[in-house]
């Protein structure tokens, strides 16, 4: 069976595409900053048939030049590559140094290791973000596909601080398609491009492990700890995907000879706080109480239609053949896991 490198085998939506890779047989080596995380993703992969198809090398600054080689060297016979990593950033001090030279040296030095010593790699999978997709200048908001780019700049995403984490994403989507246009390489190129992302915490979490779900679910994790029991936070960004059809289309974008060359828009829907909670009041009256009790007093605060933004997720659907979860169930799974840890 394939061999698959996931780089960043300890995020959120990595650890879901290991899952789904093992599952389906795959052979998968992973890179990860130290062994303690590499021991972690290994011991609950741990059933006698798929222990013997995971192993993991460690990489610890993704940023610096050349920092894939060894690894990238060192795995015989690899068929894909699935490229997740994105920098972990404690305090962006330097927009530069902190977050946009790391998201895109870190995409572009996979993709160079990859050119140079694994020749046997057909196709690289880039887990890219709507992000790199979005105008949010553009009024009234346009229907996104597939076709649609962030316009920023390296110099605006510099220099306006609310811009540098969408520049980050949209200048490293970028720099590997510029990649592939120069370099020319022998293997083929998918970009993924996921609305923000909910589902079932990353498997390798452990009870007492709850402050390391530190991601887009972030806010599930409020409500279910109580925490806007008495005040619910604005929606903010409303449109979302669960992690398991994330993980699933980086799949298929391996195994789907029509992926190639292609990138794909993955979004579920539109969501509110207000119809989070209402899910999650309906789970059990344990967690009901830990929630508002009134929400008829709360609006559903997104943009109306005319107001917000379209999306069109054809391609995923057709060419790589998702079925998007509900909000109902992606929310209770997340839930339950979370419960699990120990919320
Ligand atoms: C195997 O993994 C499961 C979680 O998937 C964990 O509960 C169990 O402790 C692990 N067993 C060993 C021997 O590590
Ligand atoms: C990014 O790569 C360049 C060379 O290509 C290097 O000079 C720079 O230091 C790298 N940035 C970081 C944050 O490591
Ligand atoms: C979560 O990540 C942010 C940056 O991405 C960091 O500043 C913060 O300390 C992290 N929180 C926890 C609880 O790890």
């Amino acid at each position: 069976m394939a061999k698959v490198l996931v780089t960043g085998g300890t995020g959120f939506i990595a650890a879901h595409i290991i899952v789904q890779l093992l599952e389906r047989g795959y052979h998968v080596v992973t890179t990860v900053r130290s062994d303690d995380k590499g021991r972690a993703v290994l011991n609950v992969h741990n059933s006698t048939d798929v222990k013997d198809r995971l192993s993991y090398k460690i990489v610890k600054d993704v940023a610096q030049p050349g920092a894939y080689d060894e690894a990238v060297r060192s795995i015989a016979n690899l068929d894909f590559v699935i490229h997740t990593t994105s920098p972990v950033v404690f305090s962006v001090e330097d927009p530069v140094r902190d977050m946009l030279e790391p998201a895109v040296n870190g995409t572009t030095n996979i993709l160079k290791a990859v050119k140079a010593y694994a020749p046997s790699v057909k196709r690289v999978v880039l887990l890219s973000s709507y992000a790199a997709m979005r105008d949010d200048d553009r009024k009234p908001p346009p229907v996104y596909d597939e076709s649609w780019w962030n316009p920023i700049t390296w110099e605006e995403a510099v220099q306006n601080p609310k811009k540098t984490y969408q520049g980050s994403k949209a200048l490293s989507e970028r720099a590997a398609w510029d990649f592939m246009r120069d370099e020319n390489p022998s293997f083929e190129l998918v970009a993924i491009n996921p609305s923000r992302v909910f589902g079932p915490a990353a498997p390798h979490l452990i009870t007492g492990e709850l402050d390391k779900v530190n991601t887009t679910n972030m806010v599930i994790l409020d409500m279910v700890q109580g925490k806007m029991k008495d005040k619910l936070e604005p929606t903010g960004f409303y449109s979302w995907v669960g992690v398991r059809d994330v993980a699933l289309a980086h799949v298929r974008a391996l195994e789907v000879p029509e992926a190639a060359g292609r990138r794909f828009f993955l979004i579920a829907g539109y969501h509110s706080n207000k119809e989070i909670v209402e899910i999650i009041k309906s789970m059990s009256h344990e967690l009901a109480v830990r929630l508002p009790a009134d929400l008829d007093k709360f609006e559903v605060d997104i943009p109306g239609p005319g107001e917000r933004y379209g999306f069109d997720n054809k391609q995923s659907r057709e060419v790589l053949g998702i079925e998007y979860a509900s909000l109902q169930t992606t929310i209770k799974e997340t839930v339950e896991s979370f419960v699990k840890l120990g919320a």
